[in-house]
C-alpha cells in the first residue's frame, strides 16, 4: 500500500522504519502509554467542532477534553451549553475537563490550546486556518485531527504534506475528517477494487450536487467586514476554497484513494444564480472537472450549490471490465456513525491498539485535487499535477488577524484570471 494511503499496519510500520535505520515499535503516546487517560484540545468549536467534541469524547473512555478554544465568545459559549447537557450527553460529562482557566478565545485561542497540557489537538476552525495548524501541531508533537480540507491554496498543501511525513517520522497520529477513510465499507470495498475486483479500470465519477450553505444572511451593519467574512466563510474562496474544495473534497478523495494522484485536470465553472453580495462573496456555485490519471483513466467530477428544488446528489462510481461500485457496496457498512469511527480509529492509533493512522499526506493529495481543479476552472488551463505542485497561490495570511482582501471580491472570469 503507497505511503499516500495513509494506513500502515503496526508490522508494516516497523518494517518500513527498519530500513531508515531506527526502528519504530509503534507510535506512541507523548506522554502516557497503554491505557493512559489521552488529554485533548479542541479550537474551532462552531458546527462540526461541536459534534466533533460529543463524536471524540462518546466514542472513547479513558479520554478527556481539558482545553477548548474558539474566535468568538459566544461561539464557544454556545458550543458548551451544547455538550455540557447531561440529558442530553450524559456519557461524556465526566470527560469535559477544561476548567475556565483553559477555555480560550480570540485570534490567539489556537496557540493557547496547543501550549496546554495535552497530547491530542482536533482542529476544527475554518480552512485557510490549517496549514498553519497542522504544521505547528506537527512542532509541538501532538497527535492531530485535523478536519478537511486541509487547505485553500497549493502553497498551504504542500505546507501540510510536508508536516504530515514530518509527523510520521515523529510517530504521530493523524486522523483528518474524511470519513470515507474511516468507514468499513469503503475501506474494504476500495481495498477489494484494488485487488481487482472490478477488473481493470475504465472511468471514475464524483458527485457533489448539494445546497447552498451561507452562515449568515445578511451582514449586520456593526459587524466588521473581517468577522463577518470570518464567519460567512464557505462563500469566500480565500478562507473556504470554494464548494469544490470544501465539500467535493468527500468524493474526489476516494477518486484518490482508489486512482491516486492525477496527471491533469480540464475544468468549467461559474456561478448560474448567487447575486454579487457580501453573503455569497467569491466562490463560483458550480464546478465541473474532467481529471486524466497517469495510464488514461479518466474521472469526471460534479459539484454545485444549488438553491432548494433541484436535484441532489452525494457519491463516488468507478467502472472496470468486469463491473462497478460506488466505492461502498463491496462490504457491510460499519458498526458505527462515520464520525465516531473516524475518532475510535484515531485513538486506537495513538495507544497502538489498531493501525498507526496517519491521513495527512493522502488527505493533502486530495485536497491539491479539488485546488487544481478550482484553478482550472477558474483560469481556463489545462492544470497539471506539477503545475500545482509548483504554483505560488497562497491565501495563508501572516497573520490570521488580516484573513481576507476587503470589499467583494469579484469571481475569477475564465480567460482572465491568470493561474500562478
Ligand atoms: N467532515 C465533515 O463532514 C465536515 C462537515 C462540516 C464541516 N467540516 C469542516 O469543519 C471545519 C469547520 O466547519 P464548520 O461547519 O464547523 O464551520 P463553523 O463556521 O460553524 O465553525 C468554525 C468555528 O471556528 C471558529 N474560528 C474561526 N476562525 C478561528 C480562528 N482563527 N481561531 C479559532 N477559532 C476560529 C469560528 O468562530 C467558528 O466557531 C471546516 O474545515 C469544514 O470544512 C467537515
Amino acid at each position: 500500500m503507497p505511503e499516500s494511503e495513509g494506513f500502515l499496519s503496526r508490522r508494516g510500520f516497523v518494517r518500513g522504519a527498519a530500513g531508515t535505520g531506527f526502528v519504530i515499535v509503534r507510535p506512541e503516546l507523548v506522554r502516557g502509554a497503554g491505557n493512559a487517560r489521552i488529554r485533548a484540545g479542541i479550537v474551532g468549536v462552531g458546527l462540526r467542532g461541536t459534534q466533533a467534541m460529543i463524536e471524540f469524547l462518546s466514542g472513547n473512555d479513558d479520554v478527556e477534553l481539558s482545553a477548548i478554544g474558539d474566535l468568538y465568545q459566544n461561539n464557544l459559549e454556545k458550543a458548551l451549553n451544547t455538550v455540557r447537557n447531561p440529558a442530553r450527553y450524559p456519557a461524556i460529562q465526566s470527560k469535559i475537563t477544561a476548567g475556565p482557566e483553559h477555555l480560550f478565545t480570540g485570534f490567539d485561542a489556537f496557540d493557547k490550546v496547543l501550549a496546554s497540557d495535552i497530547d491530542l489537538i482536533l482542529l476544527e476552525t475554518p480552512p485557510v486556518n490549517r496549514p498553519r495548524e497542522f504544521e505547528a501541531a506537527v512542532a509541538a508533537r501532538k497527535h492531530i485531527f485535523a478536519e478537511k480540507p486541509l487547505a485553500v491554496d497549493p502553497v498551504g498543501a504542500r505546507r501540510v504534506m510536508a508536516a504530515a511525513r514530518k509527523a510520521e517520522e515523529l510517530k504521530l497520529t493523524v486522523g483528518v475528517g474524511a470519513q470515507r477513510r474511516s468507514q468499513p465499507e469503503y475501506q474494504e470495498t476500495v481495498a477489494r477494487i484494488k485487488d481487482g475486483a472490478l477488473g481493470e479500470i475504465l472511468a471514475a465519477y464524483a458527485y457533489n450536487l448539494s445546497g447552498p450553505l451561507p452562515r449568515l444572511n445578511a451582514k449586520p451593519p456593526e459587524m466588521s467586514e473581517l468577522e463577518f467574512k470570518i464567519r460567512n466563510w464557505p462563500q469566500y474562496v480565500s478562507i473556504g476554497g470554494d464548494q469544490i474544495v470544501e465539500q467535493h473534497i468527500h468524493n474526489i478523495d476516494v477518486i484518490h484513494w482508489v486512482l491516486g494522484r492525477p496527471s491533469k485536470v480540464v475544468a468549467s465553472g461559474s456561478r448560474a444564480w448567487m447575486p454579487s453580495t457580501w453573503v455569497y462573496g467569491d466562490k463560483y456555485d458550480h464546478i465541473s472537472a474532467e481529471f486524466t490519471f497517469p495510464g488514461g483513466v479518466i474521472c469526471s467530477s460534479h459539484s454545485r450549490h444549488y438553491q432548494k428544488g433541484c436535484a441532489m446528489r452525494n457519491g463516488e462510481l468507478v467502472v472496470g471490465t468486469r463491473g462497478s461500485s460506488n466505492c461502498h457496496d463491496l462490504a457491510p457498512r460499519g458498526p458505527l456513525p462515520p464520525k465516531v469511527q473516524e475518532h475510535v480509529n484515531l485513538v486506537k492509533s495513538i495507544r497502538g491498539q489498531g493501525p498507526y493512522i496517519n491521513l495527512g499526506l493522502a488527505v493533502a493529495e486530495s485536497t491539491m485535487m479539488t485546488i487544481m481543479a478550482r484553478e482550472a476552472a477558474f483560469s481556463g488551463q489545462e492544470i497539471t499535477w506539477e503545475m500545482i505542485m509548483a504554483s505560488k497561490l497562497e491565501f495563508v495570511p501572516p497573520d490570521p488577524r488580516h484573513l481576507p482582501p476587503p470589499g467583494i471580491p469579484a469571481p475569477a472570469v475564465p480567460g482572465q484570471y491568470q493561474f500562478r
